[in-house]
């Protein structure tokens, strides 16, 4: 895969764009405005001599030979700015009038394009000219208007101009640098704690799962991920932690019965025996090897489903018909302790009948186990907004609350004592039971108060997951 950019580089070279890109546009601007005033400045210069010239001809009696014109308008036109020409030729092309550098005089006179509207740029022995040229009235009636140019050197301002704009583009092309390079530098400050928290991620190990990262001094924008992270570092401890009980859990369950076959085993064999010993002996250890081999299929189907290697095989079922199915399995356990089974409702689910009889038959064999002899165990079934429900309701010994969230973890049973030597219950039952309840996206709860115990399961009517 591509090595991604990292968010340093990104976020400052976001930002050295950005910069970058404003400068740009301020320059813009800084020309642009510059060179207009600039502009209205020649043009304000040229309009004044423009008026100038104006007045001076039409200031001209009718009487004034053409020799003496020159003469007239050299008095009246008073020109003070050195880098300024003026050209005045009558209509038959004679000169009038004169003033400034003879080269540009003589260029004014032959070239200038007089009337135009917008004053033009004459380049000259590298010397910029703003011309403007006009047609002016003499005061002298009837007589044809002059032609009269007038050029501005603007030699001088323009360099000024284009050393001005040069100046500025590099000290906006270092401004530009200098902002990406101070923008990395921010942005690397900036994105210090997130190097940190991966650091402290970095050397967070199974052994330390238990260990917050600490939420002190962390900004704000980080603080819901480090509560993330550490909501996910508790559970991963939770997990760690009851995979590892778990373990230890099944080597001890499995000890047990192994112990006792060799016991056994070993007793019969330290002397000659009939044939009823070894017979008797060997029914023990069929037992307990029953035991153990339920167990390990039970964990198998366990180890199957949290690996989604199950699926259930869904098909319409009638709740009902299978709680009398059971009820007819158990109903000579039940009546050997006079225990009564009773049920009420009616509801179809879409699951693996297999799967439900198997969860529903664990949780009745509980509620069996525990209900005091000549009791009644009730199981309600009902339906409610596309989820069927299935209660269990059964007399017998309370589940202390604190017992109540973890009987649904593997080999877990209230009564610790019980779990060695009793060969009966290995505490996988209610594991299973939520497995597959969940595993048809269903939910499995369990209440314990006044004497009884009521196990409800939720299940979708339709398949959801
Ligand atoms: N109806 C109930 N009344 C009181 N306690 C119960 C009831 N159902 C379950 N429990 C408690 O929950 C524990 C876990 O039940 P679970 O069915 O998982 O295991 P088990 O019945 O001991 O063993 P297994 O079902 O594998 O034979 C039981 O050991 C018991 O202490
Ligand atoms: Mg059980």
């Amino acid at each position: 895969m591509k090595n991604p950019i990292s968010l340093t580089a990104r976020i400052s070279l976001q930002f050295a764009a950005t910069a970058a890109c404003v400068l740009f546009a301020a320059g813009l601007v800084f020309e642009r405005v510059g060179e207009n005033q600039l502009q209205e400045h020649y043009r304000m210069e040229l309009d004044g001599k423009m008026e100038l010239v104006r007045n001076a001809l039409e200031s001209i009696p009718s009487s004034t030979p053409t020799s003496m014109m020159r003469v007239r308008l050299r008095e009246a036109i008073v020109i003070s700015h050195p880098g300024i020409a003026i050209a005045v030729a009558a209509s038959d092309g004679t000169v009038l009038f004169s003033v400034g550098q003879s080269e540009v005089v003589k260029h004014l006179i032959e070239g200038a394009e007089i009337g135009k509207p917008t004053p033009v740029i004459w380049a000259l022995d590298h010397r910029t000219y703003r011309i403007r040229a006009r047609h002016l009235a003499l005061g002298i009636p009837a007589s044809q208007p002059a032609n009269v140019a007038i050029a501005l050197d603007i030699t001088e301002e323009t360099e000024l101009m284009a050393e001005f704009m040069r100046l500025l583009w590099f000290s906006m092309a270092l401004a530009a640098l200098a902002l990406g390079w101070l923008g990395w530098v921010a942005v690397r400050k900036g994105l210090a704690p997130l190097h940190d928290m991966s650091t402290t991620v970095a050397n967070v190990s199974a052994q330390q799962l238990d260990k917050p990262l600490p939420a002190a001094g962390v900004p704000h924008e980080l603080q819901e991920l480090v509560s993330a992270f550490n909501r996910m570092l508790a559970q991963l401890h939770d997990s760690f932690r009851r995979l590892s009980e778990f373990s230890s859990d099944i080597a001890h369950e499995l000890r047990t019965p192994i112990n006792n076959m060799m016991m056994q085993t070993q007793v019969i064999l330290s002397r000659e025996r009939d044939t009823v010993d070894y017979r008797a002996n060997l029914q023990s250890n069929l037992e307990e090897l029953e035991r153990m081999s339920r167990m390990v299929s039970d964990m198998l189907f366990l180890a199957k489903a949290d690996n989604s290697l199950v699926a259930p095989n869904r098909e319409e079922i009638d709740l009902r018909e299978e709680v009398v199915k059971l009820f007819d399995f158990y109903e000579a356990l039940a009546s050997a302790r006079h225990i009564h089974l009773a049920q009420s409702g009616a509801a179809t689910v879409c699951a693996d009948r297999m799967m439900i009889q198997r969860a529903l038959s664990n949780v009745l064999s509980n509620a069996i186990r525990f209900t005091p002899e000549g009791m009644r165990i009730e199981v309600t079934i009902g339906e409610n907004a596309d989820r069927a429900m299935i209660a269990i309701d059964n007399p017998g010994p309370e589940i202390p609350a604190e017992h109540l969230p973890r009987i649904f973890e593997r080999l877990y049973r209230v009564d610790a004592a019980r779990r060695e030597g009793d060969t009966e219950n290995t505490g996988l039952g209610l594991a299973i039971t939520k497995s597959i309840v969940e595993m048809h996206g269903g939910t499995i709860y369990a209440e314990s108060a006044k004497g009884r115990t009521r196990f409800t399961i939720t299940l979708p009517q339709r398949e959801t997951v």
